[in-house]
């Protein structure tokens, strides 16, 4: 065989693997609901469909993460996926706690998932499951309802960088 090999003899230290992961491109959603009437969530990369019966979606959370605690105490957690011109947004709701909601314009449900209005889809949804995996945890997510605005274009994450796409063929 020939062609470049892949050896098997390498340091996967973090920093190596965040560069050599981000090269893969995803969306941004929002997880987020109002635990005891405040808005708690966080900006996830991770999120991925999984299931169409029963519906489901993932998304993983560090285990250090100091807001999973919380949040995953809401009956229902909202999911917005972003829109292209949520990059300040996104960089807010992975920033300091207190001010991860300012300026954004949100709807609460009765159960507490909290969305983002001009989300390009929102979901709302309970816990099905959580999976340990290594340093993070797999949420698995049960959909509830959904609404898909389709008006603008999603805000794609790569190489630590946020952008959008130009043209799908
Ligand atoms: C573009 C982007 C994607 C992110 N994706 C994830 C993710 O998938 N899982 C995760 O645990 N944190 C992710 N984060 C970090 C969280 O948004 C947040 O900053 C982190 O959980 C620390 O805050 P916490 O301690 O309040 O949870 C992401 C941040 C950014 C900016």
């Amino acid at each position: 065989m020939t062609g470049r090999s892949l050896s098997t003899n390498q340091d996967l230290d973090p920093a190596r693997l965040r560069e050599v992961f981000g090269v893969f491109p995803s969306g941004v959603v929002a997880v987020a609901a109002e635990v005891d009437g405040v808005p708690v969530g966080l900006a996830a990369s991770s999120f991925t469909s999984v299931s169409l019966d029963p519906p489901l979606v993932s998304f993983s959370v560090a285990g250090t993460s100091k807001t999973w605690p919380t949040l995953r105490r809401a009956r229902h957690l909202g999911v917005t996926i972003l829109a292209d011109h949520h990059d300040r947004a996104c960089r807010q709701l992975a920033g300091p706690v207190g001010h991860r909601f300012d300026g954004l314009q949100l709807t609460a449900t009765e159960d507490g998932a909290l969305t983002l209005d001009d989300g390009l889809a929102r979901f709302d949804s309970t816990i099905h499951d959580e999976v340990e995996a290594g340093d993070h945890v797999i949420v698995l997510l049960r959909v509830h309802a959904i609404e898909h605005a389709d008006t603008s274009q999603p805000l794609v994450f790569h190489r630590s960088g946020f952008g959008s796409i130009s043209r799908i063929a």
